[in-house]
């Protein structure tokens, strides 16, 4: 096996990487799907300040909950955002999309206002004034939202994984919901990964399991496995089966 050989980027979190064999593959696109406040915000913050933390800047396009909400919800974690956007190890792009008539979405940074060519020009902008190494976005769905053509739908996705991509950036992209059994988002496919957060009630008792239905270039434990959040963030039991 030639699998040594795939440079690895540490999640930061506990157990994942241990799931991974060390972690995903440098350059890779993950997309990081789950219901709601299934811990998808949460983890890309552990991600990003990890990331931090081996001094590689982080581009953190955020959508839907503010920005300023987020940084908030940090400091439980002692996750200081704030000071790390201050000495420029991370760039936020901090935007929110509105509906105009006839399917038009336009959208705005809520501290820099209208944006004016697209947000993949942000990204690029942003990745390449602090030497970005990772691309978060958080959740993709308000950019596809609005976009009910299939067709038109997988080339806006193909556009942004295009930009991280010829960036040399590793990303992690949240989406919003799990598909059904069977069912498949677009944007599954033309990631390299995508891990699963799910809730499911056993015996009346909460249990929440994250799953990687697919990385590639490397193997890696496919099965569900437990995690909790807790004051230290997220953290995945990878040496425990979910029945225990
Ligand atoms: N300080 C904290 N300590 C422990 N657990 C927390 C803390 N803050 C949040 N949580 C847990 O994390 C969950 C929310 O996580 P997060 O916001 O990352 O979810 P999400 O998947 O992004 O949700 P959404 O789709 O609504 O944005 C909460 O429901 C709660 O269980
Ligand atoms: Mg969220």
């Amino acid at each position: 096996m030639e699998e040594y050989k795939v440079a690895r980027v540490e999640t930061g979190i506990q157990g994942l990487d241990e799931m991974l064999g060390g972690g995903i593959p440098e350059k890779s696109i993950i997309l990081l799907c789950g219901g709601p406040g299934s811990g998808k915000t949460i983890m890309t913050l552990q991600y990003m300040m990890a990331a931090v933390s081996r001094g590689e800047p982080v581009v953190y396009v955020s959508l839907e909950e503010s920005m300023e909400k987020k940084t908030r919800n940090a400091t439980a974690f002692g996750w200081d955002l704030v000071e790390a956007e201050k000495k420029d190890a991370i760039e936020v792009l901090d935007i929110y999309m509105v509906p105009h008539s006839k399917g038009i979405v336009e959208p705005i940074d809520r501290r820099k206002g209208k944006i004016q060519f697209s947000i993949e020009n942000e990204i690029e902008t942003a990745v390449k004034r602090i030497g970005a190494k990772h691309i978060i976005i958080d959740p993709v769905t308000s950019i596809l939202v609005h976009e009910s053509r299939s067709g038109k739908k997988r080339y806006l996705i193909g556009q942004l994984f295009d930009t991280i991509r010829n960036l040399g950036c590793t990303a992690v992209i949240t989406s919003e919901g799990i598909p059904n059994a069977g069912d498949f988002y677009m944007e599954q496919f033309l990631a390299d990964g995508v891990f699963l957060l799910k809730k499911d009630l056993l015996d009346y008792t909460m249990i929440k399991t994250i799953r990687i239905d697919k990385m590639r270039g490397i193997d890696f434990d496919d099965q569900p496995r437990r995690y909790v959040i807790t004051n230290k963030g997220f953290q995945v039991f990878n040496m425990e089966s979910v029945l225990v």
